[in-house]
């Protein structure tokens, strides 16, 4: 394809190159002990049992290629995953799927549990006396309580002061208790942490920190589903040359990195997380060689990003697995939240929420600034995978942003038609 003029862009990166990733290291047993192929398995064979599983589209955004001056963007939608509208429905719903197994086996043992034994109430005198609890954004709080809700158990769910009141409610409709921190998503983590210890409950986290790693393993675990079907889904001959993919904690660009680790070794692409300007503790990891908090605020249209620490596991991966690591403005995220409502990529339009968009906004805003461009090798034959991990999560919100609610979009025939 011949190279585009790209026009400059005001979405100015912030970009840092990652002077310990090492593409020529193998996957080894220190990544493997995180995330593995056969772990991977187990994921598969259990949520592709559940029902309403069906992999989630990969789609071409030729429009937006055209004025990135790339060969190809690949977009996975998310945004009909299960009934939550997030690839965050695959990890805390199978983590406390895991977990309820787990203390069933310990208090009836003999017996193999399976999700389906918890689906019918088989154990219920077991997991009616079991709560399980975390903090989220949002979506991960949505996953656990809808995972409690189908497995049997009781839940509680933290958010922080800013989660939105819709958000808020559709963790409620799944049967949670949500109690509202006066304070950021970390202060939500510790309190979840500090309550579940007192009250003997199960913390369910995304995130990992010292002495607590085995959930958010499962976690991780449960997005590789995700990143597989994208495997089996893209043309053989189209191999990605990039990815990019958002950050909040880690848990997500990890499970992306750490299963292409795995999956393609050396040929694997080059791997850029994104973050918002001023939630960035991934970037300030980078920078700093070890785990950082963000230097900025948290306070960011990219909800689910808003976090200040990373998680442990996550960094054990991306610390050599990232290649790139990019920060964005809040204007990057909403310009790609409209372009894909107005069918500019060229095809149906896609409703996609403000933290799912990200990846695919770092890529927009790198390819309109010819520096970074250059430095993260964006040529005009490259071929780049993004992660749509979220449809609109808050509906409310989405119409704040795009002008549009998200059923008008999805039924508009003139932006079907690509104008
Ligand atoms: C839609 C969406 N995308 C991406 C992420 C980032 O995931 P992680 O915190 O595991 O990096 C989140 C986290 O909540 C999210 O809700």
């Amino acid at each position: 394809m011949p190279h585009q003029a790209v026009s400059p862009s005001s979405c100015l990166p912030r970009l840092h190159s990652n002077p310990r990733a090492d593409h020529e290291r193998a996957y080894g047993p220190s990544e493997r002990a995180i995330l593995s192929r056969a772990a991977f398995e187990e994921a598969m064979a259990e949520i592709g049992a559940w029902p309403g599983y069906a992999p989630t589209p990969l789609r071409s955004l030729p429009g937006l290629a055209r004025e990135a001056g790339i060969d190809r963007i690949w977009y996975k939608d998310e945004s009909a995953r299960f009934a939550l509208g997030s690839f965050k429905a695959l990890g805390g719903a199978y983590a406390v799927l895991r977990l309820l197994a787990r203390e069933v086996t310990a208090r009836v043992p003999g017996v193999p549990v399976t999700a389906l034994d918890l689906v019918v109430g088989r154990y219920a005198r077991v997991t009616r006396t079991l709560t399980v609890t975390t903090a989220t954004d949002g979506n991960h709080g949505r996953s656990v309580a809808w995972g409690a809700q189908v497995f049997g158990c009781n839940c509680v769910v933290y958010v922080p002061a800013a989660c939105s009141p819709g958000r808020r409610a559709a963790i409620e409709a799944y049967g949670a208790r949500v109690v509202v921190i006066d304070g950021s998503y970390d202060d939500a983590v510790r309190r979840a942490a500090a309550d579940a210890a007192e009250q003997g409950w199960f913390v369910v986290s995304d995130t990992s920190y010292t002495g607590y790693m085995d959930v958010p393993r499962d976690v991780m675990q449960g997005y590789t589903v995700m990143v597989e079907e994208a495997i089996s889904q893209l043309p053989a001959s189209e191999r990605p040359t990039h990815v990019f993919v958002q950050g909040g904690v880690g848990s997500l660009p990890a499970a992306v990195c750490g299963h292409l680790w795995e999956s393609w070794g050396r040929q694997r692409p080059r791997f850029v997380v994104v973050e918002p300007h001023n939630a960035d503790c991934l970037y300030q990891s980078a920078v700093a060689g070890r785990p950082m908090r963000s230097e900025g605020d948290l306070d960011t249209v990219m909800a689910g990003l808003a976090c200040g620490e990373v998680s442990l596991l996550a960094w054990a991966i991306l610390e050599r697995g990232a290649d790139d690591f990019l920060t964005i403005p809040d204007e990057g995220a909403v310009t790609a939240m409209r372009k894909l409502a107005e069918g500019k990529h060229g095809g149906r339009p896609i409703v996609a929420g403000e933290s799912g968009v990200a990846g695919l906004a770092g890529l927009l805003c790198a390819a309109a600034h010819e520096d970074v461009r250059l430095a993260l090798g964006l040529a005009p034959d490259a071929r780049v995978l993004v992660f749509g991990t979220e449809g609109a999560t808050d509906p409310e919100v989405y119409e704040r942003i795009v002008g549009r609610s998200p059923e008008m979009v999805a039924e508009d025939p003139v932006s079907a038609a690509g104008r």
